[in-house]
């Protein structure tokens, strides 16, 4: 299996680093190879090229089984014209390989019950929620502009979206929610939005195809309420590119830390992109504090989704549920009486159980 390595920026490297750590392990125990390919892209690609995203990275992805990613971006490139910042290379990736489905699961360790912002009566004995966020359309990719100089100047940004890019992401909702609670939740803001109003129609018409799966619908602000109000309502997620962005981030927050949430990014026949939904973090990086765990648990997805090798991405999953057992966190996650780790040691626990 031959992985595209992109460490990017900030904690991405270090995050990277135990990710391969935990392939190399996978790969003794299973008896199969990985080979890695390292390549530029964000702001580390920008400093050595110009670009965020070389052409030699996107045709060594292409040509690849999968990418594993770190985080892009940093306050240094931050005033570069939007084209030319680090994210420009992100988006270039995913709209590369045509990855247009982001599978973004918010699982709660019971172990780390106390460390979710919610109380424990509302977290109950678990959560387990999918989002599902449509990531190469919508509002990050229509037409965008500025013009004008001083107070007359204006900025603008569109949300579209077609029938056809609806539908495909709506299938993909409901055959994940066929593999679970079949349930799935539309999140839209269709009482606003034309765009909105074209991906509930769609979505419904849709649901004809999977009689078994209850479908709902709600609006963004609602959906944002509902997730801290009583996040246990939900099974599959399914929404428009920012909307998903934004949620996703909330749902991890659920999870105890946005240090332990991974993603899968699908296309068709193209390689996915696995990566954790945090960003960067350029405060804390290269001081070995930053949680690796969403980064690893984005290689198990790697192996599930993309290897069909269940076996490793639950050898992964366990490990770090053991991990976790034995009362070792990441400054993220800390609690009273258990026992503080660095990236790199947290690496090596996980290794160690697989
Ligand atoms: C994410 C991130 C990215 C996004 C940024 C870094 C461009 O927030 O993956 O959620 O907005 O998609
Ligand atoms: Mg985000």
């Amino acid at each position: 299996m031959k992985i595209a390595l992109i460490p990017g920026d900030g904690i991405g490297p270090e995050i990277i680093n135990q990710a391969v750590k935990v392939l190399d392990a996978v790969s003794r125990r299973h008896n199969v190879k990985f080979s890695f390919e390292e390549v530029l892209m964000g702001g580390v690609a920008i400093d050595k090229t110009g670009v965020p995203l070389p052409e030699e990275t996107m045709d060594i992805c292409k040509n690849s089984d999968a990418v594993l990613l770190g985080a892009v971006g940093g306050d240094e490139w931050d005033n570069l014209p939007g084209h030319l910042r680090p994210e420009a290379g992100l988006l270039g990736l995913r709209k590369g390989l045509g990855a247009f489905a982001n599978l973004r699961p918010a699982i709660l360790f019971p172990q780390l019950k106390n460390a979710s912002t919610l109380k424990p009566e509302v977290l109950g004995d678990g959560l387990d929620i999918m989002v599902i966020r449509e990531l190469t359309g919508g509002l990050y990719f229509g037409e965008k502009g500025r013009e004008g100089k001083g107070t007359e100047e204006r900025a603008w940004d569109t949300l579209v979206y077609t029938y056809p890019e609806i539908e495909r992401i709506a299938r993909v909702g409901f055959e994940l929610a066929m593999k679970r609670g079949k349930r799935l939740m539309s999140v839209d803001k269709a009482n606003i939005l034309e765009s909105s109003r074209l991906w509930r129609e769609v979505v419904t018409k849709i649901a004809k195809d999977y009689e078994e799966v209850a479908l709902s619908h709600m609006y963004v602000d609602n959906a944002a309420m509902q997730l801290i109000r009583n996040p246990r309502q939900f099974d599959v997620i399914v929404t428009e590119n920012m909307f998903g962005d934004i949620l996703s981030d909330a749902a991890s927050m659920l999870t105890g830390s946005l240090g332990m949430l991974p993603s899968a990014s699908l296309g068709e026949g193209t390689p996915g992109i696995y990566e954790p939904i945090h960003g960067s973090a350029p405060q804390i990086a290269g001081q070995d504090k930053a949680n690796p765990i969403a980064t690893i648990m984005s290689v198990s997805m790697m192996l599930r989704h993309s290897f069909d090798m269940e076996e490793g991405a639950l050898a992964i999953e366990r490990a770090v549920s053991k991990v976790l057992d034995k009362g070792y966190r990441t400054e993220d996650i800390m609690e009273n009486s258990k026992e503080l780790v660095g990236t790199n040691k947290m690496g090596d626990l996980i290794v160690n159980e697989i």
